[in-house]
């Protein structure tokens, strides 16, 4: 059986190449994915994934293509973007669009029927799909549900609602199921050959975040305990458009389509630092920024979206961007008439479950795809729209991973233990980190529990405590500038948490600390030039546990030299 943790565009996505592989699987979410009147519970299924305004970058315009797309992509990353796995991205995604073209995906067009493709930062050309305008996440969540629910009519996909992940189970360094938790507290063992994590990413572990609240790196932590090699945690990025106070995006399709970035004094300044003003990588975007706020001691710099409205007449706005217009109106701004208060926030986090271009991870029988992975197409800066793109390619492909994995026993080619390439790389530099003091109070894949949280009825408040102290600490040492001192901190103060969000802030300061450079969206002020040696992707595995043993053989056998992918 396989089993899909998330059900974002990845989990979908894995679900849908599942039931086509014909392999039985169970697909779970946290929230609802059936129609529901709870829209809290709705929104928790979709997670960041419905959120996603601007679109999905795919090379499906007339004068593009996908050697194009992959260039952009790999330039955006700052030297650690796998040209492989661009490739894969760009040239399966740009197919993957067609066919959902074709499929009735109801992607926004002009008044003659032709798409109308969106420009976004450090692409050359406009390449965004969108749908609904600025409602691209829901109408492809939707577009997807409705195939995955068919699935499950049919009996070919089992749906499990309101349940999440609480840790995975290894046999002989093999994954062979996890424990899930219900809404309620209740845990229970679920046996299955083969795992594939789709839980997202770790943005909002941030206090000032774009994010769904659910965005927490959970997926992280487990497939840590259960051995396997993560990748790039130092690597966040912030978007620099988000509605000041607020969690609201606002899209860099709007930079896309004119809007200007001022300062308290009305003064662009993007202009004098990169070529591409508004439109440069994002990562320098919401660095100048940042610096700006500092310099001038203030909270928001203004966006300009005025010019487009003059430009495209009145009303151009409100059609072009209906949920950015209600969500600026209700902040009580007019931004046809005036600029609106924007400050960068945590958005994406780059790093994740080390895999191949697979979605194999290093743990036998474990997979992972979409914002928990890290599969190289990011480096060091992911590109804007390429996300939904990476969730539908690398979804579908854990999909077919994992059923292959499956139809072979659970062994031999579906695992990535007998992938030389990439994984060698990322053990040798694994070695480069120390051993990251994981406090467990509650090992709970040891047990083989079903029943309720045995934490007590004080567990909630603790947990909600612990986790302010955690983004409290990430905010002041692991923000969009960071130093020795910062990142120390941060070790220092989750030390002493429990939990797997201080778990994790120690794995992203410990990861941050190891780099001593700055490179696309890891700047430091102590480090703040760019070392070409450095040019490799970091990696990190979790401290063994006793009863992994068998784990540990089976990473020891990849302690090959690091080669560089400085190349890229
Ligand atoms: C946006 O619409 O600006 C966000 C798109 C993305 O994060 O790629």
């Amino acid at each position: 059986m396989m089993l899909i943790v998330g059900a974002g565009v990845a989990g979908l996505s894995c679900a849908i190449a599942a039931a086509r592989a014909g392999v039985e699987a169970t697909l779970v979410t946290p929230g609802v994915l059936r129609p529901s009147a709870d829209a809290g519970l709705a929104a928790l299924a979709g997670g960041n994934t419905a959120m996603a305004q601007g679109g999905i970058a795919a090379a499906v315009g007339e004068d593009d293509t996908a050697a194009d797309h992959a260039a952009d992509t790999v330039a955006a990353g700052a030297g650690l973007v796998d040209p492989r796995a661009a490739h894969v991205l760009t040239a399966e995604g740009a197919e993957a669009m067609r066919a959902m073209l074709a499929g009735g995906f109801p992607a926004d067009r002009d008044a003659s029927g032709r798409l109308s493709l969106g420009l976004e930062a450090a692409h050359r050309r406009a390449r965004i799909v969108h749908a609904g305008e600025d409602r691209t996440g829901a109408a492809l969540h939707a577009f997807l549900a409705r195939e995955v629910l068919e699935f499950v009519r049919r009996g070919l996909i089992r749906l499990t609602e309101r349940t999440s992940l609480d840790s995975l189970l290894t046999d002989s360094g093999a994954v062979s199921g996890a424990v899930l938790r219900d809404a309620a507290g209740h845990r229970v063992t679920v046996r299955a050959g083969a795992v594939v994590l789709a839980t997202g990413g770790y943005a909002a572990l941030y206090p000032r975040t774009s994010n769904h609240a659910g965005a927490r790196g959970e997926g992280i932590v487990q497939a840590a305990h259960a051995g396997a090699v993560v990748a790039d945690l130092e690597f966040v990025q912030f978007h620099p458009t988000v509605l000041a106070g607020t969690g609201f995006l606002i899209s860099e399709a709007v930079r896309g389509a004119g809007a200007v970035l001022r300062d308290g004094s009305g003064e662009r300044f993007m202009t004098a630092v990169h070529a591409a003003a508004e439109l440069a990588p994002r990562d320098v975007v919401a660095r100048t920024m940042h610096r700006v706020l500092r310099q001038r001691g203030e909270d928001a710099v203004w966006l300009d979206a005025t010019g487009i409205e003059v430009a495209g007449g009145s009303g151009t706005l409100a059609r072009r961007f209906p949920s950015i217009t209600a969500a600026t109106r209700a902040q009580g701004f007019d931004w046809t008439r005036e600029p609106v208060p924007v400050a960068p926030a945590a958005h994406y986090t780059m790093g994740g479950v080390a895999t191949d271009l697979e979605a194999r991870t290093t743990v036998p029988g474990l997979f992972a795809a979409g914002e928990v992975a890290s599969t190289g197409v990011h480096g060091a800066n992911r590109l804007a729209s390429n996300s939904l793109l990476e969730g539908l390619v690398f979804g579908a492909r854990a999909g077919r991973a994992a059923a292959d994995y499956l139809d072979a026993g659970g062994s031999g080619a579906g695992s990535w233990a007998n992938d030389t390439g990439m994984l060698a790389e990322l053990s040798a530099a694994a070695s480069v980190f120390e051993e990251v003091p994981v406090t467990v109070a509650d090992p709970s894949w040891d047990l083989a529990p079903t029943g309720a949280d045995a934490r007590g009825p004080n567990s909630q408040i603790a947990a909600v405590s612990e986790l302010s102290a955690v983004s409290a600490a990430v905010a002041a040492g692991l923000g969009i500038e960071r130093d020795a001192t910062g990142i120390d901190a941060v070790r220092r103060d989750c030390a002493s948490l429990p939990g797997h969000a201080a778990q994790l802030a120690t794995m992203v300061a410990q990861s941050a600390a190891s780099r001593t450079e700055s490179r696309g969206a890891h700047q430091r002020a102590d480090h703040p030039a760019t070392d070409p040696a450095q040019a490799v992707r970091q990696g990190w595995v979790a401290r063994s546990t006793p009863h992994r043993s068998a784990g540990d053989d089976h990473r020891a056998q990849f302690a090959t030299p690091l080669r560089s992918l400085a190349a890229c």
